[in-house]
């Protein structure tokens, strides 16, 4: 099945590079929320170019698996693991559909839940962060905020427009294009924090909590203010 994100494909790090958002506040989160990854065993969904699989596996995880639905963006993140091994295994799946391959101390998912297009998806992804948790484990996700102010300022300065098409209960349908040279373009869903949570604890989850963003060290705080008035994203963490 042809996805949008493969005719994105190794393109997509520009973003990782060129925009603030992900240089800035998405990585500084990430890096908190797997901050006990040294020595753990993680299954990193919706995995891309592996960008974040390739930061966990250098931090000192046990073992990454990295799972995405995109041919394209998998074969960019072998072809980063055969220039640069770190011992990181990718696989092509559907987070919905992917089963039980592992029981990990970790599942880390940066940008999977805005890909549910309906509640059956997003209960169904979280069913499979669930599933291939051992007890104890822990989802850590970063998402689009919920609470992020449609009338507030935008994130259009940190590299990112997010342009609401369609409204349905519990969230939106959206066009997204990251303003890279040169620009790429894709939908996403936004969701509000009750279908989020409905999904994570139906699935099984024992708690289930939204962790600020984090803003990097050397944060500049003219340049972030409206992030830091309006944030874009949001850490989400979870606990079987
Ligand atoms: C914005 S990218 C994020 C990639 C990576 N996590 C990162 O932050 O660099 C979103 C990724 O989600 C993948 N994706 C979208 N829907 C998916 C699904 N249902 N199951 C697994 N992966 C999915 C896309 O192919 C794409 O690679």
């Amino acid at each position: 099945m042809r996805t949008q994100y493969d005719n994105i494909g190794q393109s997509y790090e520009r973003l990782k590079t060129g925009m603030p958002l992900a240089r800035g506040p998405e990585r500084a989160t990430v890096e908190a929320l797997t901050s006990t990854v040294p020595g753990k065993s993680v299954l990193d969904l919706a995995c891309g170019t592996g960008w974040y699989s390739r930061l966990i596996a250098r931090a000192g995880a046990a073992s990454v698996l990295g799972v995405d639905i995109s041919e394209e963006m998998v074969a960019a993140a072998e072809r980063s693991e055969g220039d640069e091994p770190l011992g990181i295994q990718y696989k092509v799946s559907e987070a919905q559909t992917l089963g039980v391959v592992g029981r990990f101390d970790f599942v880390t998912a940066v940008w999977l839940l805005c890909y549910a297009r309906d509640r059956l998806n997003l209960s169904a992804m979280a069913g499979t962060i669930y599933d291939n948790l051992a007890p104890g484990g822990v989802y850590a996700g970063v998402e689009m905020n919920p609470r992020f102010d449609w009338n507030g300022p935008k994130a259009t300065k940190y590299g990112l427009t997010h342009r609401p098409d369609a409204d349905f209960p519990g969230g939106k349908e959206l066009a997204v294009t990251a303003h890279v040279d040169p620009p790429i373009s894709f939908s996403a869903y936004f969701w509000e924090e009750e279908p989020i949570i409905t999904a994570l604890l139906g699935a099984g989850f024992r708690s289930v909590e939204f962790v600020p963003a984090e803003l990097p060290v050397d944060r500049d705080d003219t340049f972030w203010g409206d992030f830091r008035l309006n944030p874009t994203i949001v850490g989400i963490r979870a606990v079987k």
